[in-house]
């Protein structure tokens, strides 16, 4: 048996006025995406926005549905649309948010699961780390590569 651990460095902000120039304009453009969120059952708006290496950013809302699992998370709209979009550019970076009665949340809202995994794709495609800006109104955290959040990707399949 061999014992291993895992370290994960992020980077930690107690106001965005402290975020890097491109981190913080795509934050703001998350932060305004939540906006148009269709949340008629969560309440919870969560705004993402994508920045290409085109110079593009495509910014996008959750969209709920009646059928509950019909619906679809901020970040997956965006990277999907990023890619429908402009197939062959590239993913640098993502910043997602969310509120609540139109206040941003305090603290960050780490993306589910299935956007880690689909995040992962992209980085895979892109063949760089996509840095992830996870903002709050009182904290912010950054991490500069999708390992950070999802360290064992499903990736298995034969080749
Ligand atoms: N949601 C997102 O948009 N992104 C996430 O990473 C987690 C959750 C949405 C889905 C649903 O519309 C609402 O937040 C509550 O789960």
């Amino acid at each position: 048996m061999h014992q291993k651990s895992i370290t994960i460095s992020y980077e930690e902000y107690y106001s965005n006025e402290g975020l890097n120039t491109k981190d913080k304009e795509l934050l703001d453009r998350a932060i305004e995406a939540t906006r148009g969120a269709y949340a008629p059952y969560s309440k919870f708006k969560v705004g993402a926005a994508v920045r290409l290496n085109n110079g593009e950013i495509i910014a996008a809302n959750n969209q709920e549905n009646a059928a509950y699992p019909s619906g679809l998370c901020a970040e997956r709209i965006a990277i999907f649309y990023a890619h429908a979009k402009y197939p062959d550019a590239s993913i640098e970076s993502l910043a997602v948010t969310a509120s609540v009665n139109g206040n941003i949340c305090d603290t960050p809202t780490y993306p589910c699961g299935a956007c880690r995994q689909v995040m992962a794709e992209s980085e895979q495609r892109a063949g760089k780390p996509i840095r992830i800006v996870i903002g709050g109104e009182k904290i912010t955290q950054v991490v500069s590569e999708i390992k950070s959040l999802l360290p064992f990707v499903f990736n298995n399949l034969p080749k």
